[in-house]
């Protein structure tokens, strides 16, 4: 790896966190802090590391598939992605960006009990525009054709998204039914040697809820990694 693209990813980290200007950014949420006020991501600089890790890891060994993020906010955690991809050498792969891009939705109680209290929705902060967020892509200079924008809720995004193979899912919907629709439309799709990401999975208890029980219907076996306070992975196992 050569060291000049390390270097590169390593100041994308800093100015996405805002920490070149921020020193003091590091994890807002994980301090009990408000939404980061500049920002471009919510995520902290463990959850950026993994994000790399599991690219580099899918590339090494040459896993078939796409990167997608569903829950984006200001784009930071997807910006990285196609980051990784340039500074990795990578001509190939899309990155999918998907979100409402209006916040998150009301619960849906009848489908999804589990989000009775959930009150994301409430949130003016949560509601990032479409073109506010490539408007971020095109300041890193990774605004092009091989990032492609999926606006609208996930239950009727996701379930026909014309993707045939995913080798990193990266979930960050933070409620049961965001978590629960992105997994029953997606991991399906993800290869085997490929990382599925969930952001919320420590934190917040409905998406906690969506995983063990898509695991437990999917008889999924592989174990949690633990990334930080609030995010795991685990990587699919070629007969998972
Ligand atoms: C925690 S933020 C994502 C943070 C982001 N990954 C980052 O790098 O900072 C959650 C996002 O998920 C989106 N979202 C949650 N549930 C959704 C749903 N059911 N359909 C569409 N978008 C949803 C919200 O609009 C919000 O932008």
């Amino acid at each position: 790896m050569s060291d000049a693209a390390s270097r590169y990813l390593e100041l994308l980290k800093a100015c996405l966190m805002d920490e070149i200007y921020d020193p003091e950014h590091r994890d807002v949420l994980a301090e009990d802090r408000e939404w980061p006020r500049r920002a471009h991501t919510m995520l902290g600089r463990e959850r950026l590391d993994n994000i790399q890790a599991c690219i580099e890891s899918v590339l090494e060994d040459g896993v078939e598939g796409d990167l997608i993020e569903t829950g984006v906010w200001r784009g930071g955690a997807t910006i990285f992605m196609r980051g990784v991809l340039e500074a990795r050498g990578d001509a190939a792969r899309t990155v999918w960006v998907a979100d409402s891009f209006q916040g998150l939705p009301a619960p849906d109680t009848q489908n999804f009990p589990a989000d009775a209290a959930d009150a994301h929705f409430t949130r003016p902060e949560l509601a990032v525009s479409v073109d506010e967020v490539k408007a971020n892509f095109a300041r890193y200079g990774l605004l092009d054709d091989r990032v492609i924008f999926v606006e609208g809720w996930f239950r009727e995004t996701l379930p026909a998204l014309p993707v045939e193979k995913l080798a990193v899912l990266r979930l960050d919907g933070d409620m049961y039914e965001s978590t629960r629709v992105a997994l029953d439309a997606l991991y399906p799709k993800l290869q085997p040697g490929g990382y599925i990401i969930v952001d919320d999975y420590r934190s917040i208890p409905g998406c906690f809820k969506a995983v063990n029980d898509y695991r437990a219907e999917q008889h999924i076996r592989e174990p949690f990694v633990v990334v930080d306070w609030t995010a795991v992975c685990w990587r699919r196992e070629p007969n998972g």
